[in-house]
């Protein structure tokens, strides 16, 4: 039988980490667990909760209360938590800033770890997110960062959220990831970087089946190397 392995896909905001992982999951008949999605649910409940994103008390104790689970809708992926579908309202940039403010939170950090090592204890697994490769998974057998010029990632995020039937300035979406990626790469805990022994894959210019194309075959080369 071949061996099903864990692979870690890490990289800044709009880096195509998601759609990556989606295919890459589908195609290898693989889990995919979107951590962005648990910070960014945590986000949302905390705003609606009337909590301070930056109180680290209060949202690590309801970040800890949260039970996440992850089902595909056809070829999408919608996340649920405690039985409640949040997988539009997350989408916002809104959401994503509110993430980003959350995760800079060390109780939340430590919340959602123990729940994605779970998640990905029986291997078969690509998990997407800014620290999978670096803590959540560091024993990964595959780990990949994946970027793209910053102008890029804007557009891309501003095409998805008008595609999602939203309006976005391409301006202003540039300034609300540059934000978000400055938080993320500066916090002091579990920051954004890539892992010492993670293969960069630059994507600017490059289509998604492109990128699904490379990471078959590194996934390839690790299967041939083991
Ligand atoms: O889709 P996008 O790349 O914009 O972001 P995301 O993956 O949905 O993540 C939203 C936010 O959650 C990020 O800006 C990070 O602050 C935080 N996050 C994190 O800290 N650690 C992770 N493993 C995943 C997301």
């Amino acid at each position: 039988m071949t061996r099903r392995l864990t692979i870690a896909i890490d990289g800044p905001a709009a880096s195509g980490k998601g759609t990556a992982a989606r295919m890459l999951a589908q195609k290898l008949d693989y889990a995919y667990i979107d951590t962005g999605a648990m910070y960014r649910a945590v986000g949302l409940l905390a705003r609606q909760s009337g909590l301070d994103c930056f109180d680290g008390g209060a949202v690590g104790a309801l970040a800890a209360r949260l039970r996440f689970a992850f089902h595909w809708d056809g070829d999408h992926l919608r996340i649920f938590v405690d039985g409640r579908d949040l997988t539009g309202a997350i989408r916002a940039e809104a959401a994503g800033q509110d993430a980003s403010a959350v995760a800079t939170l060390p109780a939340v950090r430590a919340a959602l770890l123990d729940q994605q090592r779970a998640l990905a204890q029986d291997g078969g697994v690509v998990m997407d997110g800014r620290d999978i490769g670096t803590v959540v998974l560091p024993q990964a057998d595959l780990k990949v960062y994946l970027d793209a010029s910053p102008r890029e990632r804007a557009r891309r995020r501003t095409d998805e959220l008008r595609r999602r039937g939203g309006s976005a300035d391409l301006d202003q979406v540039f300034s609300e990831i540059s934000a978000r990626d400055h938080q993320d790469r500066t916090r002091a805990t579990a920051p954004l970087r890539q892992a010492d022994d993670a293969i960069l894959l630059d994507t600017t210019g490059l289509p998604p089946s492109a990128v699904l194309t490379r990471l078959l075959a590194l996934v390839q080369a690790r299967l041939a190397a083991s």
